[in-house]
C-alpha cells in the first residue's frame, strides 16, 4: 500500500500511507490543505492520529495493551511501578543499577519546597483534590523555574506528585504532614506520607503496598487519551513540563475520563442505598433522553474487554480476601456488569467495563477516600504524561499543535448602531 487517493472537484490527489510496527495504517494528510484547500473534519478525533508514538500500543478490537511492547498482564504481575516509570520515560526496563539510581532520585525529589504547603493551605479544605493537584503543579514552576525539559524537571514531576497527593490528603483530613522516607519505594512512601503517623517510623501493610503498585502500573499510560493529548498540546507551545502536567490533571478530572472511577463508586452507592436498582440504572443508561451514562462502561478505543478491567476484577477479589473484607458494592458491580453485558444495547455498541469500573472497589478497600480516587489515577498516569510529553518535544518534526475548523457562523455583515440592535 503506497498512496491514498482523494478526488475533489474532479481532481485526484494522492497522499502517502504510513504503516506502524503493528500494521496500523494511517493516511498522511500533512499536505492536504496545501494541495486541495480542504481540511479533514473529525470532531472528537475518533479517526485522527495526532502523532506516531513508540510508547504504548492498544488493540481495542482484541483488548490488547502493551507498554513499549510488554503486555500489561506481564508488567502488572512481574515488575514494580518504578520499573514501569523507567520503561515509559527512559524507554527500557532498568537493570538493578539503573533501578536503584531511579529509586534514589525519586526519593531525593520527593521533598518539595515548604512554601507549597502555604499554597495548599490557602485552598478551602472541602475543595476537590484534583483542583488542588492541578493548581500545585502550576505553582511548581514558581518554586522551580523550569530549565526546559531537563531530567531535573522530569524527576521533580515524577516524584513530586507522590508528595503532593499525600499532602492534599493530610490537609483535607486536618492531619500533620508526614515527610517521605528515603528507605521506602514509591507505593510504600505514598502510604507512609498519607497514612503514617507524624514522626513515627513507617508501618506499611505489604498487601496494600503491592495493590497500590499494581494499580499505578495499570494506570501509567494509555497512548493518546484525553489527558495525554492535553499534556502534548500544552507542551507543543513550549510551555513548561509543570504547566503541561497541570493541564493534564485538569483533563483527567473530567467524569468522562479519570473522574469516572469516583462516579462509579457514587453510582454503586446510590444503587446500594436504594436510589434505584441495577436494572433501573441500566435502563436509564439506555434512555437517550437521559444524560446518565453507565459509569465505568464503554471506551473510545476498546470494543472488547479493557484488559486492565479484567486484571482489576481479579485483583479486587484478592485484595478483599487478603484484607478479610467483604464489600457489598463489589457484588452490585458484578451484577451490574452481568446485566449490562447481556443487554442488547450494550452488546450492539460493544460497551464493556473499562479501567474505572473496578478500581474504585479496590481503592475503597484500601481506605482511600472516594474524592481521592482520581488523584490515584493521576499518581500512575503522570509517568505516561511525562513520556508522551518528552516524545513530542524530542520529535524532529515537532511543531505547535493547532487544529483547523470549518466555520458555520454568520457571513460578513456591518456593525449596526446600538439603537438598531
Ligand atoms: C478512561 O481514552 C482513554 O484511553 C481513557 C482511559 C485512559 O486510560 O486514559 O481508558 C481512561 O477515561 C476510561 C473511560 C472512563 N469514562 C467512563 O466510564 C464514563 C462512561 N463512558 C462513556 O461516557 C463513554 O463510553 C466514553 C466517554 C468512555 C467514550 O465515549 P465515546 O467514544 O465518545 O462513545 P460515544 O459517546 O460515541 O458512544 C457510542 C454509543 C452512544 O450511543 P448511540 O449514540 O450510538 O446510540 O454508546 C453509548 C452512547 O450513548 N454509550 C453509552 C456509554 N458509553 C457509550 N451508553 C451508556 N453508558 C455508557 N457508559
Amino acid at each position: 500500500m503506497s498512496n491514498a487517493k482523494v478526488t475533489l472537484d474532479g481532481t485526484d490527489h494522492q497522499f502517502p500511507i504510513v504503516e506502524g510496527s503493528e500494521n496500523e495504517v494511517g493516511i498522511d494528510i500533512a499536505k492536504l490543505r496545501g494541495s486541495t484547500g480542504a481540511v479533514m473534519l473529525d470532531p472528537g478525533y475518533g479517526n485522527t492520529g495526532s502523532c506516531q508514538s513508540s510508547i504504548t500500543y492498544i488493540d481495542g478490537e482484541n483488548g490488547v495493551l502493551r507498554y513499549r511492547g510488554y503486555p500489561i498482564e506481564e508488567l502488572a504481575e512481574q515488575v514494580s511501578f518504578e520499573e514501569v516509570i523507567h520503561l515509559l520515560v527512559w524507554g527500557e526496563l532498568p537493570n538493578e543499577e539503573r533501578l536503584e539510581d531511579l529509586k534514589a532520585k525519586l526519593t531525593e525529589y520527593a521533598v518539595v519546597d515548604e512554601g507549597i504547603k502555604k499554597i495548599l493551605e490557602g485552598f478551602p479544605r472541602h475543595a476537590h483534590p484534583m483542583a488542588m493537584l492541578s493548581s500545585l503543579f502550576s505553582a511548581y514552576e514558581t518554586y522551580y523555574p523550569t530549565t526546559g525539559d531537563s531530567e531535573e524537571d522530569v524527576l521533580r514531576v515524577l516524584a513530586g506528585i507522590n508528595t503532593l497527593a499525600a499532602y492534599i490528603y493530610r490537609y483535607k483530613e486536618g492531619l500533620p504532614y508526614v515527610y517521605p522516607s528515603k528507605d521506602l519505594d514509591f507505593s510504600s512512601n505514598f502510604l507512609h506520607m498519607t497514612y503514617g503517623s507524624h514522626g513515627a517510623d513507617p508501618d506499611i501493610d505489604e498487601v496494600v503496598a503491592k495493590a497500590i503498585d499494581k494499580l499505578l502500573i495499570l494506570h501509567a499510560d494509555h497512548e493518546q487519551n484525553c489527558s495525554a493529548s492535553t499534556t502534548r498540546m500544552v507542551g507543543s507551545a513550549k510551555a513548561s513540563l509543570y504547566a503541561s502536567i497541570a493541564a493534564g490533571v485538569g483533563a483527567l478530572s473530567g467524569p468522562l475520563h479519570g473522574g469516572a472511577n469516583q462516579a462509579v463508586l457514587e453510582m454503586l452507592r446510590n444503587i446500594q442505598e436504594g436510589e434505584g436498582d441495577v436494572a433501573e440504572y441500566v435502563e436509564l443508561a439506555k434512555d437517550k433522553s437521559s444524560s446518565f451514562r453507565l459509569m465505568g462502561f464503554g471506551h473510545r478505543v476498546y470494543k472488547n474487554f479493557d484488559p486492565r478491567a479484567k486484571i482489576l476484577k481479579a485483583s479486587a477479589d484478592d485484595v478483599l480476601d487478603s484484607l478479610g473484607l467483604d464489600d457489598p458494592l463489589l457484588d452490585i458491580a458484578r451484577e451490574l456488569e452481568q446485566v449490562a453485558l447481556e443487554d442488547e444495547f450494550f452488546v450492539k455498541r460493544r460497551l464493556y467495563p473499562n479501567v474505572d469500573f473496578y478500581s474504585g472497589i479496590i481503592y475503597r478497600a484500601l481506605e482511600i477516600p472516594t474524592e481521592m480516587f482520581t488523584v490515584m489515577f493521576a499518581l500512575g498516569r503522570v509517568s505516561g504524561w511525562v513520556a508522551q510529553w518528552q516524545e513530542m518535544r524530542n520529535d524532529p518534526a515537532f511543531r505547535i499543535h493547532r487544529p483547523r475548523q470549518i466555520y458555520i457562523g454568520e457571513n460578513e455583515r456591518s456593525v449596526p448602531p446600538i439603537s438598531e440592535r
